[in-house]
């Protein structure tokens, strides 16, 4: 966005592209008094601020859950719409936001212009009602880029999705990135490219097929030197399935069996490099946190480094008395000199004491309850950070790259 700084953008109407895809409850309770602003949108309203000191109008477009999977038509309309997001914004910003609803189910898209003429801030229904939006349809974006004069992304966290409002849209509209976007890139380059050493993977969550990736990237050999990381630290489901891949039992616990087989040539290939817990917390036959001398190793490796990574909950959060890993690991972080950088809903989640499952004092001292210091960046991605991490090139991204040459060449 740099390139719109010096530009009068009066009688323009930009197109922004955020991530409004937040937790219910963190949305609830932000709407029933919560002073901690929910903080996907926290996070965009720099962009908008830009946007509008520089007189520009703008249509926000983002999505809500996953309407198609969904099932029942009562459900779709009430925790997948965007209107709940209309007061909130028009708080927060100090001026009127126009709501648009349209049509389920069809690619029509309503039409804008006269709106635009007396409303300078208008919210549009969930995109993910219109059929075309998933499938990237090419129609359905170039109908979209007929409201405005450029477009803006500002949503990290979805730019991993190929979708018309994500990837299509760029090809007819001068396209930016947006602060928080910006902002996302330059964090996640430099535990990518320039890590300061040693360099400690965190990975913990229920899944690990979305983390093999990772670890394959960052144990990849790089022009003959040698493999990125210094150490990978497991926990939770993760390492329940390397567990299961050393045919250890795990009873009941959370597992991928499809992945079992990939778990086990990582195993294999980054023997020295993966850490699994040494003792673990089991309750009904279900492993739900690490044990006391697992986080008493993983604290002293966080202590020495320079840079973690970290992705997924040690144990079952939800319910504090499997908490104790993770919580010790964010204290871990937060008490250490490395820059981390921390993602995943859940995980970012901890970090940010609005909704965090339980209570840091010492994020509260230091960060006043959120997190985003010099030296911890809370990644609004999930899925788009791990992507990211794995080495791929996000669809939105590589959309901004493409439009940002064409603007060069004219
Ligand atoms: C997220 O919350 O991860 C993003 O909003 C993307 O949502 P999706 O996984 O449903 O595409
Ligand atoms: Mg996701």
């Amino acid at each position: 966005m740099s390139s719109l700084k010096n530009k009068s953008l009066s009688n323009q109407t930009c197109l922004l592209r955020v991530d409004f895809n937040i937790e219910n409850g963190e949305l609830r309770d932000y709407q029933r008094g919560a002073k901690q602003i929910p903080w996907r949108i926290k996070r965009i309203l720099p962009t908008i601020r830009f946007l509008t000191e520089r007189g520009a109008r703008m249509v926000i477009l983002s999505h809500r859950g996953r309407p198609k999977k969904a099932s029942g038509v009562k459900h779709q309309a009430s925790s997948h719409s965007l209107k709940p997001f209309v007061k909130i914004l028009s708080k927060l910003l100090k001026r009127p936001v126009r709501f648009v609803n349209f049509a389920r189910g069809t690619d029509d898209v309503p039409k804008l212009t006269p709106i635009l003429k007396t409303s300078s801030v208008v919210l549009l229904e969930n995109l993910r009602f219109y059929p075309a939006e998933e499938k990237n349809g090419k129609k359905f974006a170039k109908k979209l880029a007929g409201w405005g004069d450029f477009y803006v992304n500002d949503a990290f966290s979805v730019s991993h999705r190929k979708s018309a409002s994500v990837s299509a849209i760029t090809k007819f509209l001068p396209s930016y990135a947006g602060l928080s976007l910006e902002n996302e890139l330059k964090n996640l380059d430099k535990v990518m490219k320039k890590p300061k050493k040693p360099l400690i993977i965190i990975l913990g969550g229920a899944k690990i097929s979305d983390k093999i990736g990772v670890i394959k990237n960052f144990l990849k050999n790089v022009k003959g030197q040698k493999s990125k990381v210094n150490c990978i630290l497991t926990g939770g489901g993760v390492a329940n399935t390397f567990f299961a891949a050393q045919k250890l039992p795990i009873g009941k616990s959370l597992c991928e069996k499809k992945v079992i087989r990939a778990a086990s040539n990582l195993l294999t290939s980054g023997a020295n490099k993966l850490l699994l817990p040494a003792d673990t917390v089991v309750y009904q036959k279900k492993i739900l946190d690490i044990g006391a001398k697992t986080i008493e190793t993983y604290v002293g490796i966080i202590k020495k480094a320079g840079t973690v990574i970290w992705s997924g909950p040690m144990g079952y959060i939800e319910n504090p008395k499997f908490a104790n890993g993770s919580k010790a690991i964010a204290e871990a972080i937060i008490k250490s000199r490395a820059f981390a950088v921390v993602g995943g809903g859940e995980t970012a989640s901890i970090f940010q004491a609005a909704n965090s499952k339980f209570q840091i004092p010492r994020l509260h001292r230091r960060f006043g309850g959120q997190a985003n210091s010099k030296h911890i960046f809370t990644s609004t991605g999930g899925g788009a950070m791990l992507e990211f991490l794995s080495g791929k090139k996000l669809p939105g991204i590589i959309a901004l790259d493409k439009s940002k040459k064409m603007l060069q060449r004219s």
